[in-house]
C-alpha cells in the first residue's frame, strides 16, 4: 500500500464550537499516578492523562446536529417517538425488520448470545473481541477465531486482513455438525486483529458457505462505515459506490448484527441488536425487559436514541470517513519516518504498535504489551491499550497467541494533527530508548477479563 507517503495533513471537515482543557501532568505527576493506578492506566483519572487514546468507543465528540437532537428527548417510558426514528433509521441503513435497542455492544451481545448459544456451543468468528469471547465463555460455547492466516502477520501489506478463512470455516461446519453453531459472527473491522476490513467477497463467501449448512451469519456492525470506506478503497469495482450503499452489500447478505453505537453510531452510549428471525427478536425483547429496559427505550434515555439517528447517518459521509481515516495514516506516517515497528497495512480506527519488534527483548513472561503501555504514558502522558495475550486471558503461554500489539485507537472527531504529532512525538522518544525497558510481573489477576481490572508492578 502506498497510502503512507507522502503525508498531507488531514482536513477537518468540522469547526469547534464547544472546547475541553487538556491536562497536563508533570513527570512527577505521572510517576505517582502510574504507583497509585497499579501500573494499569484503566485505573488513571482522566485528568491524568495528556491524550488519551485507551479506546475509541464512546469517546468521540457529537456535532451540533446530534446536540439538538437531544433535545427532541421525548422521555416517554413506553412508545417513545425518539425509538420510532431510532427503529426506522437502522431499518432503513441495515434492512433488518426487528430492532433492539441496548445501552451498548456487550449488552447486544448478552441479549444474542444468552438467546442462542447452550452449553457446548461453537462460535466462529474472524476474531472475537474481548468481551464478545466472554459472552460466548458465559455460556459455557466455545469461541474460534478463523481469520485468513494473513491476520497474524503484522508485516504483510495484505488488504482485507479481517477476512475468514473460508476453507477453515467449511471445515468447522462440516465436522461441528447439526446443531452445535448457532451462528456465525463476522466482525467489522477487525479489531482485534488492527481495524482491519473484511472485503465484501470474502463475506459473500461467508454467506455461502452459511447457507450449505443453515446456519445464520450475524455480523458485528461496530465499526461498518470504517469497513465499507476501506472497502470502497481497495475492492475492486467498488470504488463509484456510496457507504451506505456497501453496507447494505453486507447487511443484505447477513440475519442480523450487533453494534455498539459508540463507534461508528457516533454517540458516547447506545448499540443495539437487528436481526430477520421474529422469533429470536421476541425472545431477545423478554431478555431486554429483565437486564436493560423496556424495547423502546433499551437501557438509554430516549434522547440518546435520537443521537444515534443522527450519528450513524453522520458516519456515512465521505468527508467525514476520508479525516478519519486520513488522520491514522498521518499518525503511521510519523511512525515510520521514527522507525517504530507498527501493524500493516494501518486499519480504521487506529495504529496497532508491533509489540515483538518494539521490544524484541522481552519474553512472553514480562508482559510487553502493558510495559509498552506504561511507558507511552510514562514519556508523555499518552494513554494506550495492551491487545495481546494480556486482553485475552492467555498471558504467560509462549505463543498462545501471536499479535501482541499495543493500541493507538484514536477517537472520533476529537483530536487535530498536531495532537497526533505530539504522539509520534513520544512513541519515537520510547522507542529511542526501548533497550531501558523492563518487563512487568502481574500482581493481581481477576478471573475475567484481565486487562480491565489486573494490577501490575514493575520487575
Ligand atoms: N465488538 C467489538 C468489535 C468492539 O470493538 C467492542 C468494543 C464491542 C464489541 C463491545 O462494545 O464497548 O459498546 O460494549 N470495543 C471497545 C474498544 C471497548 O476499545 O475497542 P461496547
Amino acid at each position: 500500500m502506498t497510502e503512507l507517503s507522502p503525508r498531507p495533513l488531514p482536513f477537518e471537515p468540522y469547526k469547534t464550537k464547544v472546547v475541553e482543557r487538556i491536562p497536563n501532568p508533570s513527570r512527577e505527576d505521572r510517576e505517582r499516578a502510574l504507583e497509585r493506578a497499579h501500573y494499569n492506566l484503566f485505573n488513571l483519572r482522566s485528568e491524568e492523562v495528556r491524550i488519551d487514546l485507551l479506546t475509541d468507543s464512546g469517546t468521540g465528540a457529537m456535532s451540533d446536529q446530534q446536540w439538538a437532537a437531544l433535545m427532541l428527548g421525548d422521555e416517554s417510558y413506553a412508545g417513545s417517538r425518539n425509538f420510532a426514528h431510532f427503529e426506522e433509521t437502522v431499518r432503513s441503513l441495515t434492512g433488518f425488520p426487528y430492532i433492539v435497542p441496548a445501552h451498548q455492544g456487550r449488552a447486544a451481545e448478552n441479549l444474542l448470545f444468552s438467546s442462542v448459544c447452550r452449553p457446548g456451543s461453537i462460535v466462529p468468528n474472524n476474531m472475537h473481541f474481548d468481551t464478545t469471547q466472554a459472552h460466548v465463555l458465559h455460556q459455557g460455547a466455545t469461541p474460534v477465531n478463523l481469520a485468513v492466516p494473513e491476520a497474524y502477520d503484522p508485516v504483510s501489506d495484505f488488504p482485507f486482513k479481517g477476512n475468514v478463512d473460508l476453507a477453515a470455516l467449511e471445515r468447522l461446519l462440516r465436522e461441528a455438525g447439526p446443531g452445535k453453531i448457532p451462528l456465525i459472527m463476522v466482525t467489522v473491522t477487525n479489531n482485534t486483529g488492527g481495524g482491519q476490513p473484511v472485503s465484501l467477497e470474502n463475506f459473500q463467501g461467508v454467506a455461502r458457505v452459511a447457507a450449505d449448512y443453515h446456519v445464520p451469519v450475524y455480523l458485528d456492525m461496530c465499526r461498518w462505515a470504517e469497513n465499507a470506506y476501506l472497502v470502497r478503497e481497495r475492492e475492486p469495482g467498488l470504488g463509484g459506490r456510496t457507504i451506505p450503499d456497501i453496507g447494505r452489500a453486507f447487511f443484505d447478505l447477513a440475519a442480523g448484527a450487533t453494534m455498539s453505537a459508540k463507534k461508528d453510531g457516533l454517540v458516547n452510549i447506545g448499540g443495539f441488536v437487528a436481526t430477520r428471525d421474529e422469533p429470536l427478536a421476541e425472545r431477545l425483547k423478554e431478555a431486554l425487559i429483565l437486564y436493560e429496559g423496556f424495547p423502546t427505550y433499551g437501557g438509554l434515555a430516549r434522547r440518546d436514541l435520537e443521537a444515534i439517528s443522527v450519528g450513524l447517518t453522520e458516519a456515512t459521509q465521505l468527508d467525514y470517513l476520508e479525516h478519519r481515516i486520513a488522520q491514522v495514516r498521518y499518525l503511521a506516517a510519523l511512525l515510520e519516518e521514527a522507525g517504530v515497528p507498527f501493524f500493516h497495512p494501518v486499519g480504521g480506527h487506529g495504529i496497532y504498535l508491533d509489540v515483538r519488534r518494539f521490544l524484541p527483548h522481552l519474553g512472553d513472561d514480562d508482559l510487553a504489551g502493558q510495559a509498552l503501555v506504561v511507558e507511552l504514558y510514562r514519556e508523555g502522558g499518552v494513554r494506550s491499550v495492551e491487545v495481546g495475550a494480556l486482553m485475552f486471558g492467555t498471558e504467560g503461554a509462549a505463543a498462545s497467541r501471536s499479535l501482541e500489539l499495543v493500541r493507538l485507537a484514536i477517537p472520533r472527531r476529537v483530536y487535530s494533527a498536531s495532537h497526533l504529532a505530539y504522539v509520534a512525538d513520544v512513541v519515537g522518544r520510547v522507542y529511542a530508548r526501548r533497550t531501558e525497558i523492563r518487563g512487568l510481573r502481574m500482581t493481581y489477576r481477576p478471573e475475567r477479563m484481565p486487562h480491565f481490572t489486573a494490577r501490575f508492578a514493575p520487575k
